[in-house]
């Protein structure tokens, strides 16, 4: 294949329906925790050992970083390295509700600014599996079959006009105050949607228009969320369609993780509600 971008794309497409077919035996927890101390369920390393043999395969990668991997593992000399969190909202899978995988391809190493990113998408485990893949200036969707063969339902996605939905990520009384008042506002002019997985809920701003985001809390300033592994790929998704991304401050893609895991506070959607919420919070 000429081009390598599509190569490593085409690689996540065929493997995460596997990884779909692989869940249902794997809803137990391991012994061990991700290198963000959260409990790793047996889909979740299943789910990475997957991607990163099948990409390093790939000669155009370079190296491979996940959630669930303390470090970068190297493959030989490829210009790009994909940053993946092989199962977002994993802890869906107990409640048997959505989740899938997120992936971002970078051309310099990792960790890498988000202006770094090529390309960034994700598989959503819905009712219909599907991708969403943002890349030179255009949101494309596809339905993948079970061998990762692709229909393009979606040519040009972007954000509604409209917002309808906003989903807020935390428990309320870790709200700090500024953003407990802006969610106050909001509440009187969307709908909740919130269901524990980033990119179905995501998948919801980007079809009816509205919000997501997963604020700093009280007792936990930097909020939950991963900078390299989930705000600078879902940022570049929304972004490309359209809408805006924030830490609170500033665009995601603006941010350059220090540490492979850092975390931050982390926002998307349509831009008026994102530039509402810089003020609200400067
Ligand atoms: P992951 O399963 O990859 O750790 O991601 C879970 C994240 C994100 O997908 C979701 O928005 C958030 O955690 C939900 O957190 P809460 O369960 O605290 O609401
Ligand atoms: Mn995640
Ligand atoms: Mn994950």
């Amino acid at each position: 294949m000429s081009d390598p971008v599509e190569a490593i794309v085409d690689v996540v497409a065929r493997t995460a329906p596997e990884v779909r077919a692989g869940l249902a035996g794997r809803r137990v927890y391991e012994s061990e925790e991700n290198p963000s101390g959260e409990r790793q369920l047996a889909a979740d390393v299943y789910a990475d050992e997957l991607l990163e043999e099948r990409l390093l395969d790939l000669p155009a990668v370079g190296s491979y970083a996940s959630e669930e991997r303390e470090a970068v593992v190297d493959g030989d000399g490829g210009e790009f390295h994909v940053a993946c969190d092989p199962l977002d909202g994993s802890s869906n899978l107990k409640s048997n509700n959505t989740m899938g995988t997120l992936f971002g391809v970078y051309e310099e190493p990792l960790p890498a600014p988000g202006s770094a990113l090529v390309a960034s998408g994700f598989v959503l485990f819905g009712p219909v599996t599907t991708m969403v893949l943002a890349r030179e200036g255009t949101v494309r969707e596809w339905v993948l079959d079970d061998d990762g063969d692709r229909e393009l339902v979606t040519g040009d996605l972007r954000l509604p006009d409209e917002p309808t939905v906003y989903g807020f990520g935390g428990r309320v009384p870790n709200w700090t105050d500024a953003f407990a008042d802006y969610v106050a506002e909001v509440e009187e002019e969307l709908k909740l949607r919130y269901g524990g997985a980033m990119i179905g809920d995501v998948n919801q701003v980007l079809t009816y228009g509205g919000i997501f985001g997963y604020p700093g809390l009280r007792d936990r300033p930097a909020g939950k969320l991963r900078l390299l592994f989930e705000g600078h790929p879902i940022a570049h998704v929304v972004e490309t369609a359209g809408g805006a991304s924030s830490n609170g401050e500033r665009s995601l893609l603006d941010c350059e993780p220090d540490g492979l895991h850092e975390r931050t506070p982390l926002f998307v959607g349509d831009d008026e509600y994102v530039e509402r919420l810089e003020a609200a919070l400067s």
